[in-house]
């Protein structure tokens, strides 16, 4: 499937993406351009929408952009880090079996793993759906780097996007599904993130968040006030449900298990 992108200087333009450059046994190196002639670089089949680095706003956030918090993030913490903070034996298994569930894939869709890291989700989705096609969103090189790296060795062909999620370069109602794990917590604008996941998911679409809220227990809650030091927010169940319906969407099926929340998500 050829994919089509939103310019970022002119958003009536499409950035027409060959599908190739989601095949990643084959290295693509070259550009994309819209018909206005605004050109984005392709590194190691990366497509580079964001051209510069970010601003960073907070310590977690640019920890994101160092190779060895990349190299070592899915195995050393991802894989482990729900069983810690559910306290109840929660695999990643588990995770993903919930994700398939509600996000439930459909032959011939297309869906969004935005914030992606190293594509956990996005990966989950296309070994449950082989004909879903997937797009990894990161405004991380060194994420994006190691997302490849992971779904090349799972054989698994995705397009990967460098990008701000904050301006989704997609045009309005493109996805059939959205999935975001552990990175609402991080966002430095999270309703304008969410915003723009309302904008380019369809009608009919689902959107799988998967955040942490805040705990009950004062210690925890003396740990969370002293980690959003350094630009990691919380919020209760309550709270996170109205910053989904502010952003227009409603919760249709939930899960908490200690401070972790899975929510799905669809629009109002
Ligand atoms: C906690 S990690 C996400 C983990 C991943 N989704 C998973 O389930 O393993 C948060 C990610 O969001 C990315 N991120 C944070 N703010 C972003 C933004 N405004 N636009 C794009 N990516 C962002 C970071 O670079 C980081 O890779």
């Amino acid at each position: 499937m050829n994919l089509e992108l939103r310019s970022p200087i002119d958003e009536r333009a499409t950035i027409h993406v060959p599908e190739n450059i989601a095949e990643l046994d084959t290295p693509f190196n070259g550009s994309v351009c819209s018909q206005e002639g605004d050109e984005y670089k392709v590194r190691n089949n990366i497509i580079d929408i964001l051209g510069k680095e970010p601003a960073f706003s907070s310590i977690a956030q640019s920890t994101n952009h160092f190779k060895l918090t990349a190299s070592i993030y899915e195995d050393i913490w991802r894989k482990r880090s729900l069983s810690l903070l559910s306290g109840e034996d929660f695999p990643i298994e588990k995770e993903h079996e919930l994700l398939i569930e509600w996000a439930a894939p459909k032959e011939g869709g297309l869906y969004l793993d935005l914030g992606c890291s190293t594509a956990l989700y996005g990966r989950a989705l296309k070994a449950a759906q082989k004909k879903a096609e997937i797009v990894a969103l990161d405004f991380s090189s060194q994420m994006l780097e190691e997302a490849r790296l992971k779904a090349e060795a799972d054989e698994t062909d995705m397009f990967l996007v460098r990008a701000d999620g904050k301006e989704i370069p997609f045009f309005s109602k493109t996805f059939d599904g959205i999935v975001m794990g552990g990175t609402l917590n991080e966002l430095s604008e999270e309703l304008k993130v969410l915003y723009e996941a309302r904008r380019v998911i369809k009608q009919d679409g689902v959107f799988f968040v998967m955040h942490l809220i805040k705990s009950d227990a004062w210690y925890g809650r003396l740990l969370q006030e002293s980690i959003s030091l350094g630009g990691i927010k919380f919020w209760t169940k309550d709270e996170s449900k109205k910053l989904f319906n502010q952003a227009g969407f409603k919760v249709a099926d939930q899960l908490v298990r200690g401070i972790v929340c899975f929510t799905k998500l669809v629009p109002n």
